[in-house]
């Protein structure tokens, strides 16, 4: 039996192509392993989305060779898989000749073929087989086979692929492709059968939630602020709606919404359904007009202050999760005082705050002004003093009040306000069973978890 070992690199989104990898292996009857040392193929599914990342994938694939040495398991096979892969297509073969073949983001379904023909091939040494293609064009659909690498309680679906936004620091529309929706019934076939298997969590990825469904609606440039999304195709309303009707004790989670697409209809969508966690995933970036347009976020600061008002007015309870950048090129201090501001007046639930990193290929390496890295630093340091004291003041007002969880581990759980892998901790007695939800009142707190019985 062919033993693969996978090293998972990179967002949930990346996690899911590596549980379509693994399905197929299973399928054919290959086993995975943990210990890589031991496998006939090792995959690296790598990121690129950073400096950072590409260094950390970089860094894996190194380890893997250097174990293969090691061990000198000669005959072992290396495969490098992800958007890495993906990004520098045709030119990683020449950097990396360590490596026996590259995939992409359109191959992760044929992955045994692949295998197969790695390890029968006996051509020349050092010879490398290259199968990524350009332009991903792949979704996965219901029946998608998949080995879920998350706790079982807990899934992500991927609803759709790729991006259309021109955000101009992101590398990702150029590595994941055109944006291309799955249907409604194809989501709801998955999620039924992952209640069915016992999961209590559902949560929603694609690089946009919010443009689902959109890019099957005629118009070439839909807008979402006019009318009813549901009156012009399948949206993500209408997906909320139909899960929401699924039987059983569950909830799901939104994650990576823009604040391009959303609509009074998906506002007042999530406030009438009970599944749907009140929290909610919308990366902003900035709240000056200046930067968003240099960022090319396709909103402007008034749009963002009142696309929030009427979240909290129209969800009430709604936990907001945010991201923003300091630093990116042009940022005043007058713009990044705005930031400031906006924060403390704010005051979002969740919030991470990033320094720009210039990327090779995104239209804001080549804009003027990029910002000395000391006073990046200098941001991000003062922005995140005011987020400490906000969330200081935000763990302190919970003390007292009764929660919903749901058990991780033992002893380890999240609340409607935690997603996985994302934010805190509450700490629960150990006694309650892992993956089901309790009511638990919150006793104490510390940093960003909270301590409950
Ligand atoms: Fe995710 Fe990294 Fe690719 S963040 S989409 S794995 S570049």
């Amino acid at each position: 039996m062919v033993k693969v070992g996978l090293v998972s690199l990179g967002c949930a989104k990346n996690l899911i192509d590596s549980e379509i990898m693994i399905g197929h292996l299973a399928q054919a009857g290959m086993s995975l392993t943990a210990e890589t040392k031991e496998a006939d193929v090792v995959i690296v599914n790598t990121c690129s989305f950073i400096d950072a990342s590409k260094k950390e994938s970089l860094q894996a694939i190194f380890d893997m060779q250097d174990e293969r040495l090691a061990a000198k398991k000669k005959k072992q096979k290396l495969i490098v898989a992800g958007c890495m892969s993906q990004r520098y297509e045709g030119e990683l073969p020449k950097l990396l000749p360590e490596v026996d073949a590259f995939i992409g983001l359109d191959q992760v379904t044929q992955v045994v073929p692949v295998i197969n023909e790695v390890l029968g091939h006996t051509s020349k040494e050092n010879e490398q087989l290259d199968f990524t293609t350009e332009k991903p064009q792949y979704i996965p659909d219901f029946d998608t086979p998949r080995v879920r690498l998350t706790p079982k309680h807990t899934a992500y679906i991927k609803i759709a692929e790729g991006c259309n936004h021109p955000c101009s620091f992101c590398i990702i529309p150029k590595i994941r492709g055109r944006h291309r929706s799955r249907t409604v019934e194809s989501v709801v076939k998955e999620a039924r059968r992952l209640v069915a298997e016992g999961v209590k969590e559902i949560n929603l990825i694609s690089q946009d939630t919010t443009y689902f469904g959109m890019d099957r609606w005629e118009s070439d440039r839909p807008n979402p602020r006019s009318g009813v999304d549901s009156a012009k195709g399948e949206s993500l309303a209408t997906l909320l709606r139909e899960l929401n009707k699924i039987e059983g004790d569950f909830w799901i989670r939104l994650l990576y919404t823009h604040p391009a697409h959303w609509s009074d209809e998906l506002i007042a969508t999530i406030a009438e359904c009970p599944k749907v966690v009140r929290y909610v995933d919308i990366p902003l970036q900035h709240i000056s007009t200046n930067m968003l347009t240099k960022m090319q976020r396709q909103t402007d600061g008034p749009y963002i202050r009142d696309l929030i008002r009427r979240m909290r007015a129209g969800i009430p309870g709604i936990i907001i999760r945010t991201t923003f950048i300091v630093g990116f090129p042009g940022e005043t201090e007058a713009d990044f005082e705005e930031l400031r501001e906006f924060l403390s007046e704010t005051r979002f639930e969740r919030v991470g705050i990033f320094k720009y990193s210039k990327e090779e290929g995104t239209k804001a390496a080549k804009l003027d002004e990029h910002i000395h890295h000391k006073t990046k630093e200098r941001r991000w340091a003062l922005a995140m003093g005011t987020l400490r004291q906000l969330s200081e003041e935000r763990c302190r007002s919970y003390v007292g009040r009764k929660i919903k969880v749901l058990v991780d581990k033992p002893g380890e759980a999240r609340s409607a306000a935690d997603a996985l892998e994302i934010d805190g901790t509450v700490f629960v007695d150990e006694s309650i069973p892992v993956g089901t939800f309790a009511e638990v009142t919150v006793t104490g707190h510390r940093e960003y978890d909270l301590i409950a019985r």
